[in-house]
């Protein structure tokens, strides 16, 4: 184990487990990703159109070592030579997220190294630091996954200020819940995303959510309520030619993008900040990537996205949080438990 400022934390192994992937990376000096491993649950949930808690966490516990001797085996490195475990502890669905923790505290345990508990969101902020190692705050964060939709302020220190959120879907969940009421199958982000790319976004005028309204909030629940009525109009989902599918999709994805770019705008203008990460994943989204450029170009401001690897939910990102953590001398012992909710304030410390 080496010692020394900024690089005491040499290897860190990351364990990602929140939702219906198993992760394990190990990164270097807190910003070299050696290994990313992730073992995707797809085919398991597919037949149930969603992700069922208990198969995850059966899958979980099938997978992690596995996941993390592959990651270990990539990296080039043995157990011996880690220097610390980073884990999330959440939000997520309390049974996988159990999997990873209850799998790094024995790692940790075993080695006789330092375990730290990382909050999932914090992670997938951190993934555009990873990406760009030069990005400096303060800046804004876009969080846009399955379960968040939020703006976040990052201090000059790294503190985050959240700064507005969704009020009630998160934008992931209307991508995934338009899918299932199209019939695009599971999962449901990237089936809308390929079905609208031959469609016409101008052939349904579908709500701008909360466009009128003061203050940086997001609401999707609307928007998806609009999309059934759509379908039901052309009656039901069954009756719908593969153009009416596509121009749907299409439709849907740029008012989804569309609220995104005009909340971010105004925040972006509101707090005078000069680049946007836009992280989670929903930021492997094309059209939101194409929008958010075209309209930062328009605005004098930088819209940085991480690579699709570090979007959807990876371990690098924990990984790299954690060295962090680690290095400002954070901790977490053996009773650290798992979390299903907690705002990213609660645990960045
Ligand atoms: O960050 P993530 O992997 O897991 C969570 O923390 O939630 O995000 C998963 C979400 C899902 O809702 C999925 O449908 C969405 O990201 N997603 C996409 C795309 N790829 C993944 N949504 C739109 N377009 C995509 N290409
Ligand atoms: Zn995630």
């Amino acid at each position: 184990m080496s010692v020394g400022a900024g690089d005491d934390f040499v290897h860190v192994l990351g364990v990602e487990s929140s939702c219906d992937e198993m992760a394990a990376s190990v990164v270097r000096g807190g910003r070299e990703v050696l290994a990313s491993v992730v073992h995707s649950q797809t085919e398991v949930h597919r037949p149930y159109g969603g992700v069922v808690p208990e198969l995850a966490s059966r899958d979980h516990v099938r997978f992690v070592s596995a996941v993390a001797e592959r990651a270990l085996a990539e990296a080039g490195i043995g157990a011996e030579d880690l220097d610390g475990v980073a884990v999330t502890a959440g939000p997520g669905l309390v049974g996988s997220l159990l999997v990873g923790l209850s799998f790094g505290k024995a790692v940790a345990f075993r080695l006789g190294i330092p375990l730290v508990g990382v909050h999932h969101l914090v992670g997938h902020l951190m993934s555009a630091e990873l990406a760009r190692p030069d990005l400096v705050p303060p800046y804004l964060g876009l969080v846009v996954s399955g379960g968040h939709t939020a703006l976040y302020r990052i201090g000059e220190d790294g503190g985050t200020e959240l700064l507005g959120e969704t009020r009630d879907d998160a934008v992931g969940e209307a991508f995934d819940k338009v899918a299932v009421l199209l019939g695009l199958g599971f999962p449901g982000g990237p089936a809308v995303s390929r079905a609208a790319e031959s469609g016409d976004d101008a052939a349904v005028d579908f709500p701008r959510p909360m466009r009128k309204r003061p203050g940086l909030d997001f609401s999707y629940s609307g928007l998806k309520t609009a999309v059934a009525i759509e379908v039901e109009k052309r009656g039901g989902r069954e009756a719908l030619s593969a153009q009416q599918l596509s121009d749907l999709a299409a439709s849907f994805e740029l008012a989804a993008v569309e609220a995104l770019v005009f909340r971010t705008r105004k925040a972006m203008r509101e707090h005078k900040l000069a680049s946007v990460a836009v992280v989670g994943g929903v930021a492997a989204n094309r059209r939101l990537r194409e929008e958010m450029a075209r309209v930062g170009a328009r605005e004098g401001f930088e819209a940085i996205f991480p690579p699709a690897s570090l979007c959807t939910d990876n371990a690098a990102m924990i990984a790299a949080a954690g060295a962090r953590m680690l290095h400002r001398g954070q901790r977490d012992g053996l009773s650290m438990n798992a979390f299903s909710r907690a705002p990213v304030a609660a645990v960045v410390r």
